[in-house]
């Protein structure tokens, strides 16, 4: 089919036959089709839908339209297996996640991304750490894999490139909420990286990705359902994000609680729920594990023995940052030259928190980019974040604000108390996971 007679099949609401989209989608990966061409099909795809089968077809082209990872000649005594989330605040999951599970015997080769609106990214996080370099060349990413159970790094050249057209076209086109456009993006590039399966978190809340929870809900189905048929079992989790999930949000803050947390403090905070749900999800698809009983002993015995703070520890330093990062991270950690407590104006309970406006906070305070091509600073946030149900007074402050100098930290000061609402009776946070698909 010409390009104009595929768009026009969709913009008639008409079932796009599987092999044409493979053909169009090579094509944009090629430099074959336009922009505006992408443009009209996305415009189409988001006006009228599109069937679960067509939803694999454009998911599998976009993964096939670069370099796909194989694991096979490395001979892994494990599975290979991956998580990946709609984005959050305080959500510093993937960092505890990746080596604790990989302690548990699964290799897991995590392509993170960066911060992207309100959200914050791992991969700014972890350059927090300096010397940590987050693109080493293919051959070392497979050894550090092979070697260390686990590597975070960022996305390189080659893969899923039909999704990097795509998506900047969407984004100027007000086509980016789209189920079966998110699903195929989010898949295609995820699937690219040879995964024997896929974990998947998806928020729902103030701070989610997705408008609202119906929403939310449909894309944690349409994903579980589209990776499972395009051959890499995948279970999705609906997962509260009405609240930072860590009681922090920044990048060197969030490094820090990462490594408590790794040593086994705080191991029923919420974002240690979360992590847990996660990593029993892959230890079970990983066949690691037996049942949920024998995921959690296997859990519980990776954290308490220090195996997992290893493993990051091991990861940190095999891609470049200090080797006593775990014992001496305070000597490493960048410093915010004011560090002050923010204290809300009348004494109160949390009763809801507006998650994205903490987050564009953070990104205000220079924690995130505001342009494409900013440098981040690494050492600004907040930390010791009330969560929902806290009671906060004169003498307990709803966080502490790290910033470059005092004006940003007053400024942020007013923005997080204008994001978090007191009352004065009891209040319980919601649900933290709300559903499971498979
Ligand atoms: N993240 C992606 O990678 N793609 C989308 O379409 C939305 C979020």
């Amino acid at each position: 089919l010409l390009p104009q007679e595929f768009i026009r099949l969709k913009r008639d609401a008409q079932t796009l036959p599987l092999e044409e989209i493979k053909h169009f989608v090579q094509g944009i990966a090629d430099d074959r089709i336009s922009d505006a061409q992408i443009g009209a099909f996305t415009m189409a795809v988001y006006l009228n839908g599109m069937s679960r089968e067509e939803v694999v077809a454009l998911t599998t082209a976009t993964r096939d339209s670069g370099h796909v990872m194989q694991w096979d000649s490395l001979n892994l005594p494990g599975p290979v297996v991956d998580k990946h989330s709609t984005g959050g605040v305080g959500d510093l999951v993937s960092l505890v996640l990746g080596p604790w599970v990989a302690a548990c015997g699964a290799f897991v080769p995590m392509i993170s991304g960066r911060g992207l609106g309100h959200t914050g990214g791992t991969l700014d996080k972890l350059e927090s750490i300096p010397g940590y370099d987050p693109y080493p060349a293919p051959e070392r990413f497979g050894q550090i894999v092979q070697s260390t159970g686990v590597a975070i790094i960022g996305q390189t050249g080659n893969l899923a490139p039909a999704d990097k057209r795509i998506y900047g076209v969407r984004d100027i086109t007000a086509t980016v909420e789209s189920i079966p456009l998110i699903t195929a993006s989010i898949l295609g590039k995820k699937l690219a990286s040879g995964l024997d399966a896929l974990v998947m978190d998806v928020k729902v809340g103030s701070g989610a990705f997705m408008p609202t929870p119906q929403k939310s809900r449909e894309l944690a189905e349409s994903i579980a359902n589209v990776a499972t048929q395009a051959g890499t079992p995948t279970t999705a989790l609906l997962t509260d994000m009405s609240q930072p999930l860590a009681p922090c949000a920044g990048n060197a803050v969030e490094i820090v609680e990462t490594l408590s947390l790794l040593r086994g403090e705080r191991p029923q905070s919420r974002v240690m729920q979360v992590t847990r749900e996660l990593a029993v999800e892959m230890l079970l698809a990983g066949k690691l594990a037996q049942s949920r009983d024998d995921a959690l002993a296997k859990l519980e015995k990776a954290l308490t023995s220090g195996a997992a703070a290893e493993v990051f520890a091991r990861m940190v330093a095999e891609l470049g940052g200090p080797k006593d990062f775990m014992e001496r991270s305070e000597h490493y950690l960048p410093k915010a030259n004011v560090v002050q407590p923010v204290y809300a104006d009348n004494a109160g309970v949390v009763s809801r928190i507006d998650t994205r406006a903490v987050g564009m906070s953070v990104v205000e305070l220079g924690g995130g980019r505001l342009r494409n091509d900013a440098k981040v600073d690494h050492s600004v946030g907040f930390s010791a974040i009330a969560e929902i149900g806290d009671r906060v007074d004169a003498d307990t402050p709803l966080a502490f604000v790290h910033a470059a100098n005092e004006d940003a930290a007053r400024r942020a000061a007013e923005q997080l108390k204008a994001a978090i609402n007191l009352g004065q009776s009891p209040v319980e946070a919601d649900t933290l996971i709300q559903d499971t698909f498979r």
